[in-house]
């Protein structure tokens, strides 16, 4: 399709979406049972998926209701080419208990996707929220660098399949000047436990391409200066790390442009990583009115644009519907509690559409 016609049809979506036209909202106060859908709606029209340029994926975080809701699972095949199990890889879900490992879930969830041509993200070996009470009894630095070697290789060599992986997540604080965070247990492992774990999922994977991934650094502030230092010290070290995540759980009052996405995205392209955008939401700061929408369906085009622009190579929401969010009262995802597409989903069409 010539670019020109692209671009008007893209700018045609964006301004359909703009003006609501992406579906009807969830209702105001349906409520968030988590439960399965109450109607398959029948959907056809574009995709993300099949509006994705070459080279980017389009993804979401998927749970349990994969195998409980059927309308949940046809909307993921449908609409995405990653998936990331947005729990059932984690330390507490899959070693809470030292040397015994549990796949059940995630393994259902890698089977699933493996059949459906469909790429996972692994996420995450390294995170202190997710971390077993057992870990945090460790205070001998020899042990706990065992302890993480064990596990990292566990996880890799089960999903051989695997290839993406967050391997440590969100361990730059919040606090002033953005050290590493204190309240981790791998901290106790040394200063260097980031560089640890880095190495040992390389040798348990060197095919697999190697993530840290964080959040509230998705533009340029002190936070993604952290990160930006971090990582460039440690790829100066030889540490193999190959790419960056950044969270984006943002609302709908934020400010791609302002925030200068696309600058922040570019300078970690720039040090020879991969980019992905890994956790996007876009929370309503009130019910789901036409406005808001309008102004979440804006947020949503403004970062896949800057994204594309910055040469990402996967956009993940976190979540598949509003319902099964972990921020589902906010409203925060491009599918209602139904999984009818809501403004946003057009908006998103029209930014994979759109020029990069
Ligand atoms: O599975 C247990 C269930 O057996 C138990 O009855 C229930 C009540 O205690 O808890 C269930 O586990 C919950 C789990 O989600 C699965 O639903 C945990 O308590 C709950 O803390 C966990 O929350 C997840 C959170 O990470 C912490 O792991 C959220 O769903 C998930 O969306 C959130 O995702 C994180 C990313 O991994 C990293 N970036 C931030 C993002 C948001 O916090």
């Amino acid at each position: 399709m010539p670019r020109t016609l692209r671009s008007l049809l893209a700018a045609l979506l964006l301004s359909t979406a703009l003006a609501g036209g992406g579906g009807p909202a969830s209702s105001p106060g349906a409520p968030n049972s988590g439960g399965p859908s109450r109607s398959a709606p029948t959907l056809n029209g574009p995709t993300l998926k099949g509006s994705a340029p070459p080279g980017l994926r389009v993804g979401a975080a998927v749970s349990a209701a994969l195998f409980e809701d059927p309308a949940y699972a046809a909307l993921v095949a449908r609409e995405f080419s990653s998936v990331t199990p947005e729990n059932a890889m984690k330390w507490q879900a899959t070693e809470a208990n030292e040397g015994t490992f549990v796949y059940g879930l995630a393994d259902a969830i890698v089977t699933w996707a493996t059949r459906h041509g469909i790429a996972v993200r692994g996420h995450t070996l390294i995170w202190h929220d997710s971390a077993p009470g057992w870990l945090y009894q460790i205070r001998d630095a020899a042990r706990m660098r065992q302890v993480m070697g064990a596990h990292i290789r566990a996880l890799m060599t089960h999903y051989p399949q695997v290839t993406t992986w967050d391997v440590v997540n969100e361990a730059v604080s919040d606090a002033p000047g953005h050290p590493l965070r204190a309240n981790s247990p791998f901290a106790v492992a040394g200063p260097d436990y980031i560089a640890h774990a880095f190495r040992e999922a390389h040798a348990a994977n060197p095919q697999a391409r190697l993530y840290y991934n964080d959040y509230s650094a998705d533009g340029i502030n002190g936070k993604s200066d952290a990160i930006y230092a971090l990582l460039r010290d440690l790829l100066a070290q030889g540490v193999p790390i190959h790419g960056v995540g950044f969270q984006a759980h943002l609302d709908e009052t934020y400010d791609v442009t302002a925030s200068r996405v696309t600058e922040n995205l570019r300078r970690f392209r720039a040090l020879g990583l991969d980019v992905h955008l890994t956790e996007v939401d876009v929370t309503l700061r009130g019910p789901p009115t036409p406005d808001a929408l309008k102004r979440q369906a804006r947020v949503y085009h403004d970062l896949l644009t800057a994204c594309r622009a910055a040469g990402c190579s996967n956009f993940t929401l976190w979540g598949v519907t509003d319902l099964s969010s972990w921020r589902a009262a906010a409203y925060p995802l491009p599918f209602d509690d139904d999984g009818r597409p809501k403004p946003a989903h057009a908006a998103l069409i029209a930014a994979l559409r759109g020029p990069p």
